[in-house]
């Protein structure tokens, strides 16, 4: 098992990482200060994972919330089901809920933990690539707004994370590609050594070679845990982090929530942020295609899907990314702030970007 640490003060909290520990009781014991527990789950984690979490509660006053599966219902009404829980229970202020699943059912779990009597504890323990990579670490938590992604939320730190990689054996193969997405992107944001690993490494990383992904995942929970440290509340660099979401989220939104995988979506937007670097001049053609080959050696798009799950056609104009955009969280004072490229494994944020350019960019990767 490897242990992590986020440095964050007396709210400091570890990220372990590792095989099977879902077996192992005494790993969360310690974060648990109370007597009551909330497992908070939805209903295609639940047949496989949820038994073992219940054991790992079994010293504790227990109940279970489970939740519809899927992006659309990440809503400020999605979540009712776990403050009912909470308030029938009469559940205290020592009340620890605990989040098990992937990015949506973390974000979440941590929003109602972050409101339900002005702030309660939770852990995380997630069971997707992307989880265990990204959103489970740095206190991000909320719902989205059907005019924008993750538009009502708080920060709010778990006590700690709890990455059992078995986990990932039964995730399907466009999951775990959709992970894969924010693993690439540490390395485009500072880690041209990282790259040259994934560019290695990509075809074991599909094969789910645990070693490589135990790499994977540790260099990515490193480099999360370094930057929340850094700049818990994204004051600064931690906007870093958002590559590719500026124009990914807008992709979600736009093309209506679960069509298009966050994973995917950020995926397109790495590429559409490499486009406008390149027009800048900031990166060359030969490391934009070099990005383009890595995204679709993950299996991952490269460009915006004009056919959703059920056959039907959907389209995305430059005026609906424009006007999405607009309503991004990096958007201060009218203006907006985009996550671009000056290297490989180099970026920087700026607002100093030319608008005819991004009109192009949105130009070439608009559908209508
Ligand atoms: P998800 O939570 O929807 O999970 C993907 C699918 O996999 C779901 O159908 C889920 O039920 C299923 N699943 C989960 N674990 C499984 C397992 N072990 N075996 C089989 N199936 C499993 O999606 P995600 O990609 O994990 O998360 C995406 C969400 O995370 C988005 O809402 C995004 O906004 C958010 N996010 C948040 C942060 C943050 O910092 N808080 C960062 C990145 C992304
Ligand atoms: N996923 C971006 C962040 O946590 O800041």
């Amino acid at each position: 098992m490897i242990t992590l640490n986020v440095d964050l003060g007396d709210r400091s909290y570890p990220i372990f990482i590792g095989e099977d520990l879902l077996q192992d009781k005494s790993l969360i014991s310690p974060y648990i200060a109370g007597k009551q527990v909330v497992i908070v789950t939805n209903e295609t984690i639940a047949p496989l994972y949820l038994d073992k979490v219940l054991s790992l509660c079994s010293d504790y006053q227990c109940k279970t919330v489970i939740l519809p599966d899927g992006e659309v219902y990440k809503t400020y009404d999605g979540i009712l089901p776990i403050i009912d829980c909470l308030m029938e229970n009469q559940f205290d202020r020592r009340v620890t809920l605990i989040a098990l699943g992937g990015g949506v059912i973390g974000d979440m779990t941590g929003y109602a933990a972050a409101i339900y009597r002005r702030g309660v504890n939770f852990i995380q323990i997630p069971t997707t690539l992307l989880a265990q990579v990204d959103s489970s670490v740095g206190g991000k938590t909320g719902v989205n707004h059907p005019l924008g992604k993750n538009m009502i939320g708080a920060f709010h730190q778990p006590q700690c994370v709890l990455a059992d990689t078995l986990t990932l054996n039964t995730l399907d193969d466009r999951q775990l590609s959709a992970g894969m997405a924010e693993v690439i992107k540490y390395a485009l944001i500072n880690s041209g050594e990282f790259f040259t690993w994934l560019k290695a490494n990509m075809s074991a990383l599909n094969q789910r070679d645990p070693e490589a992904l135990a790499y994977a995942i540790e260099f990515s929970c490193q480099d999360k845990a370094d930057v929340v440290a850094a700049d818990e509340k994204e004051q600064g660099q931690r906007a870093l982090l958002n590559l590719g979401h500026t124009f990914g989220h807008a992709i979600e939104t736009g093309l209506g929530y679960g069509n298009c995988l966050h994973g995917e979506a950020v995926a397109i937007g790495m590429v559409m942020a490499a486009d406008l670097s390149m027009r800048h001049g900031w990166i060359d053609e030969s490391v934009r295609q070099q990005i383009i080959s890595l995204i679709e050696l993950a299996n991952l798009p490269t460009c915006v899907p004009t056919e959703i799950a059920n056959g039907q056609t959907i389209k995305l104009s430059v005026e609906k990314f424009t006007e999405l955009m607009a309503g991004d969280k990096k958007v201060l004072d009218g203006q907006l702030h985009l996550i671009l490229l000056n290297a490989l494994g180099s970026s920087l944020i700026t607002s100093d970007f030319d608008g005819e350019k991004l009109s192009q960019t949105l130009e070439v990767f608009a559908t209508a």
